[in-house]
């Protein structure tokens, strides 16, 4: 069984090949920092008022350091514990284009934050601006949660290795970064930051398939040992992610808390509520909040960029996709 401890080495007869399948997948979508071109944000950010100036600072302050703790989870915990080496091709896969967004977001900091002192400041977020410290807490108590876990003998060590992952696909990447995205497309949608915007669209790209990936291996786990998938599981579930809503929403009030005109705190709450509600519905588990989708523009421009995307990749560099392409309705 896949989380049976082991270093399964047969690739054939292969086991899982929906896993290598996610693997090419996620080859085709390959994209370079460079390719990213931050400085026309130059001038927008000049031109911002001081209520969305700060939003972008508390913005990037989070994107320093979010994922190079995802990265650091995948190394120490999924890789570790998914036994499937096909499994292991796509974490090695997620772990470079983690890395590729570490550097995405270094640039960031690098053309955004040229003050040193203040860069300083954005990568020490995590010690000492609450609302990040927070989040970060949060993402830390689920990494020691299993840290002492070298093989998933018992139901309760496997439990307790479901709900990392669970954590780091449906909090942390399908929420804090989801809710992150959320404010950049917002100002992508008011004509500022495209750069970012452009950027950001192809991290949301890449983490839309950890997360889906994430869920596969949760699913076949779910096939292979149904009895994990207990109503006390169920509850911890929803209890996890009612609390990433806090979290993500204490983020809010703290990024949005000089007023900024055209995006308030009760839609972001309830956006967070949606997106949540929907983790939980990937999950077969049933919904807490029931909110509907306030933002029109996370709905329209990300199936319009994305087809941008794939045009231009096919044309310029014959990466071999074809067909339509659309999010996914769970995203
Ligand atoms: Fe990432
Ligand atoms: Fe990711």
């Amino acid at each position: 069984m896949l989380l049976d401890p082991g270093m399964d080495l047969t690739l054939r007869p292969m086991k899982y090949p929906h896993f290598f399948d996610r693997f090419k997948d996620a080859i085709k979508n390959t994209w370079t920092v460079e390719e990213v071109d931050l400085h026309g944000d130059l001038a927008d950010l000049a031109l911002l008022s001081d209520a969305e100036k700060h939003l972008v600072s508390r913005l990037v302050a989070f994107f320093a350091t979010g994922d190079t703790i995802v990265a650091n989870n995948l190394v120490l915990n999924l890789y570790q514990h998914v036994n499937s080496p096909e499994g292991r091709l796509y974490l090695s896969r997620q772990l470079f284009e983690e890395a590729v967004h570490v550097q995405f977001y270094l640039n960031l900091l690098d053309t955004y934050v040229p003050d040193d002192k203040e860069r300083a400041e954005a990568f020490a977020a995590v010690d000492n601006i609450p609302s990040i410290a927070r989040k970060a807490e949060f993402c830390f108590k689920w990494i020691d949660s299993v840290f002492e876990l070298r093989a998933l003998r018992s139901r309760e060590d496997r439990r307790a290795f479901l709900l990392n992952v669970i954590c780091f696909a449906a909090c942390i990447e399908g929420l804090f970064f989801y809710g992150a995205f959320a404010y950049v497309y917002f100002l992508r949608s008011r004509g500022v930051l495209q750069g970012l915007a452009s950027g950001t669209n192809w991290v949301f790209r890449d983490e839309s398939m950890h997360m889906a990936f994430a869920f596969d291996v949760v699913d076949q786990v779910r096939a292979e040992e149904p009895e994990l998938f207990d109503a006390g599981m169920e509850q911890q579930v929803r209890d996890m992610l009612a609390e990433a809503v806090e979290c993500e929403v204490q983020f809010a009030e703290d990024l949005l808390e000089q007023g900024v005109s055209g995006l308030s705190l009760s839609d972001m709450r309830q956006y967070l509520q949606h997106v949540a509600d929907r983790r939980l519905a990937a999950l077969g588990i049933d919904p807490i909040y029931g909110s509907t989708n306030p933002f029109a523009f996370m709905e329209l421009q990300d199936v319009q960029e994305l087809s941008n995307f794939f045009e231009r990749r096919v044309s310029a560099y014959q990466v071999g996709v074809s067909g339509t392409v659309s999010f996914d309705d769970d995203f």
